[in-house]
């Protein structure tokens, strides 16, 4: 029997792949930048399903074009990209790939705070120029990190893993979320449920970790900024339309906030004007999830979605169940 017809607009990982190529007749976009969308909308349009990232965007204009869809897997655990409604109404499955990245992202935020809060990338730039004179007293100091207050806005899987590792800092944890965790597993993070504002105005170091919704987008703008103190720092290793970089840009230029450490953006790959010359931020490419490890099993979880729906099980991590 002939195999389902797949478009994969990534080469994906090797075993991953293997999965993939057992199951579908699989039309790969191998090239290393994304694909344009003429080329996706072509390629689509005799396919049963769809593996996709985060860069492409699944709307009324894609799945007019494929007739044939069933399923749609993200290999992303957000899924703004996706209209899910859209995919309902067409009784099209779609997929995310939550859970296997929440300890790598939380490392990366980490990562961030880290390298903000130290101005390692200051450090590394001038370690590099030559222009490094030696050790000198009053030379690149940062802030110190232990000992401080963390202010994490959202507190799902990837804000617990963040709380979890600022153990080991010895820090002040104050989170906000729509709805409080339970209090042992607060008790057991040494977390503390405060109203936004006062996060914002407590916290040396706010984190973000909600997904983008239309409540969420620009959740960090203005009146946030004007909150905080003067030496917080902003990670945001959430979604970029989450902070106002317009707000940002302000805040940075007028010492409201002491720096910012982003790994997503408003436009990507877009990076606002005003971000990019400044030394008090630090600059990732969408990276946090990004391990050889993490990335593979963010490609299988992908496949094996794919692969349920054409057994006729429930793939795991259907978004929209109801239409099965
Ligand atoms: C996601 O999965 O949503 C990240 O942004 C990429 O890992």
């Amino acid at each position: 029997m002939a195999k389902p017809k797949l478009l994969s607009t990534h080469k994906l990982f090797e075993a991953p792949r293997k999965l993939l190529d057992e199951h579908f007749d699989v039309d790969y976009w191998e090239r290393p930048e994304r694909p344009p969308r003429a080329e996706v909308l072509a390629r689509v349009a005799d396919k049963e399903a769809l593996i996709c990232l985060l860069t492409e965007k699944i709307n009324d204009e894609l799945l007019d074009a494929a007739p044939k869809l069933r399923i749609v897997c993200n290999v992303a655990v957000g899924f703004d990209n996706i209209d899910v409604a859209a995919c309902t109404r067409r009784k099209i499955v779609a997929t995310n790939t939550p859970g296997v990245l929440d300890e790598t992202t939380a490392d990366f935020a980490w990562t961030l705070l880290m390298a903000v809060a130290r101005r390692l990338v200051e450090g590394d730039q001038l370690t590099r120029s030559g222009a490094w004179a030696g050790w000198n007293l009053d030379q690149l100091c940062g802030a110190d990190v232990w000992g401080k207050t963390l202010g994490l806005v959202g507190f799902g899987r990837i804000g617990r893993a963040v709380a979890r590792r600022a153990a080991g800092f010895g820090m002040r944890i104050l989170y906000n979320d729509a709805i409080p965790v339970a209090p042992e597993v607060a008790q057991q993070l040494n977390a503390e449920f405060v109203e936004r504002d006062k996060l914002f105005a407590e916290a040396d170091f706010v984190s973000v970790h909600v997904p983008l919704l239309p409540e969420t987008r620009h959740l960090i703008s203005a009146a946030q900024f004007a909150k905080m103190k003067k030496t917080a720092y902003l990670i945001n290793t959430s979604r970029g339309p989450v902070v106002d970089e317009a707000a940002l840009v302000a805040a940075l230029q007028t010492g409201e906030i002491a720096g910012a450490a982003l790994d997503v953006y408003e436009n990507e790959p877009k990076v606002h004007a005003g971000l990019v010359g400044r030394k008090d931020v630090v600059l990732a490419p969408h990276i946090a999830s990004a391990s050889v490890e993490t990335r593979t099993k963010m490609a299988m979880m992908a496949v094996e979605n794919c692969v349920a729906r054409f057994e006729g099980k429930k793939p795991p991590n259907a978004l929209n169940p109801e239409v099965l």
